[in-house]
C-alpha cells in the first residue's frame, strides 16, 4: 500500500511446552507461513486515530489512551498507548489499516501478531530503532499491562526470533534460545477444531493465578525450579493443585527431551512427547476440549507420530507431526469424521 508504513508479524504453533512460559519453563514454538500486516499513515483530516480491518469489516474511530474497550482493537490500542509513552509520542491523526490471513482466536498467537507488527509499523512511521529484546518486551507489556492477559512471553518471542523451518527452543526464565533445524519430510500439521476460544475470558489469568498460589504454597519462586515432585510437595497440596504442578513440572522435562530428540532428528520420541503432553493438558491442567481430544485421538489412529493441542486450549486447534507424504490422506480421514476441521 503506497504512502503507509508497514509491520508484519507471523504467527506460531507451540510444539511442546504449553502453560509454561508463564512459569519460567521451556517452550518450542515454530513460526508459521500466515501473519498479520499492519499499515500506518499520517492523515490530517481526521482528529484522533481510524483503526480498519478487512477482516472485522469494521472502521473504529478512537483515540489513544490508556483505557481498554475489551475488543479486538485493545492489542493496537495497547501497542500505540506503550510505544507513545515510551518514546515520549503525542500520538494522533493516524490511519491505521489491519489484513491478516493468521486464523483469530484458535491458538496461533494472532494477538502477539497484531501486536508486534503494530509495533513494527510505528517504528517505522516514527523513525525509531528498537533492539529485538526491546520489542519483545514492549509488545508483551501490551499484553499483559494494557490488555490484562496474563500469559508469557513465549509468542511476541516465537514472532520476532521465531522462523518457519526451525523451531525455536525458547527457556523462558533466561530467555537463552536455540534454532533446531527441522526434517524436510515430516510437517507439523495444524487442525482448527472450528471452536474459537478468547483468551480475554479469564481463563489463562486463572491458571497463572493457581500456579502462582501453588508456588508460594511450596515456597518456590515458581514451579519450573523443580525437577520432580516428592512425597513433601504431595503432602502440603490437594489433589487439584497437585494435577496443576505435575503438568507444569512434568512438561517442562517433555520441552527439555524434546529438543533433544528434534536435535538428533528422532522423530518417533518427539512425537510421543507431543501425545503425553496433550494427555497431560487434557487429565492434569484441564484445558483441553472434547472436539480436541477427538482430533488428537483420530490424527494420531491415522499414523501420526503424536499429537497435542496448541497454545492456551480451551478450544482451537491441533498440532500434528506426520510424515509430508500422508498429509492429504490424512485430511480426508479427519473431514471423513470431523467434518467441521479447518486445515492451516
Ligand atoms: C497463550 C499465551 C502464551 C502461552 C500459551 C500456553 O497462547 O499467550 O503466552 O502461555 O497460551 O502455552
Amino acid at each position: 500500500m503506497n504512502n503507509y508504513s508497514d509491520g508484519e508479524a507471523f504467527g506460531r504453533v507451540n510444539l511442546m511446552g504449553e502453560h509454561l512460559d508463564y512459569n519460567q519453563g521451556c517452550v518450542i514454538p515454530l513460526q508459521i507461513n500466515k501473519s498479520v500486516n499492519v499499515y500506518l499513515k499520517k492523515d490530517t483530516t481526521i482528529e484522533g486515530i481510524k483503526i480498519k480491518s478487512e477482516n472485522f469489516d469494521q472502521e473504529i474511530f478512537t483515540s489513544v489512551s490508556n483505557k481498554k474497550m475489551n475488543d479486538w482493537t485493545d492489542f493496537i490500542k495497547g501497542s500505540l498507548y506503550l510505544f507513545g509513552k515510551k518514546y515520549n509520542l503525542n500520538i494522533k491523526q493516524l490511519c491505521i489499516e489491519v489484513k491478516s490471513n493468521l486464523p483469530i482466536g484458535i491458538g496461533v498467537s494472532s494477538s502477539a501478531a497484531v501486536t508486534v507488527s503494530t509495533l513494527k509499523a510505528l517504528c517505522s512511521l516514527y523513525n525509531k530503532e528498537i533492539k529485538n529484546s526491546e520489542l519483545v518486551e514492549l509488545a508483551h507489556s501490551v499484553e499483559q499491562d494494557f490488555v490484562e492477559v496474563a500469559g508469557g512471553v513465549m509468542d511476541q518471542f516465537a514472532s520476532i526470533y521465531g522462523s518457519q523451518n526451525q523451531a525455536l527452543f525458547l527457556d523462558t526464565k533466561s530467555n537463552n534460545y536455540d534454532l533446531i533445524k527441522l526434517s524436510e519430510d515430516y510437517i507439523f500439521f495444524i487442525i482448527d477444531s472450528g471452536k474459537q476460544r478468547i483468551l480475554t475470558d479469564g481463563s489463562l489469568n486463572q491458571k497463572r493465578q493457581y500456579c502462582k498460589k501453588i508456588s508460594s504454597k511450596l515456597n518456590i519462586e515458581n514451579l519450573c525450579i523443580l525437577d520432580e515432585l516428592d512425597d513433601h510437595h504431595k503432602k502440603i497440596l490437594t489433589n487439584e493443585e497437585l494435577d496443576i504442578a505435575k503438568h507444569v513440572v512434568y512438561e517442562n522435562q517433555r520441552s527439555k527431551l524434546g529438543k533433544i530428540a528434534l536435535v538428533e532428528n528422532d522423530l518417533k520420541k518427539f512425537g510421543s512427547l507431543m501425545t503425553q503432553s496433550h494427555n497431560s493438558l487434557r487429565d492434569l491442567y484441564k484445558v483441553s476440549t472434547s472436539e480436541l481430544d477427538l482430533l488428537v485421538e483420530l490424527c494420531n489412529t491415522f499414523g501420526s507420530l503424536g499429537s497435542k493441542l496448541t497454545g492456551a486450549g480451551f478450544g482451537g486447534a491441533i498440532v500434528t507431526l506426520i510424515k509430508k507424504e500422508l498429509v492429504e490422506d490424512l485430511k480426508m480421514f479427519i473431514i471423513e469424521n470431523y467434518p467441521n476441521a479447518k486445515f492451516l
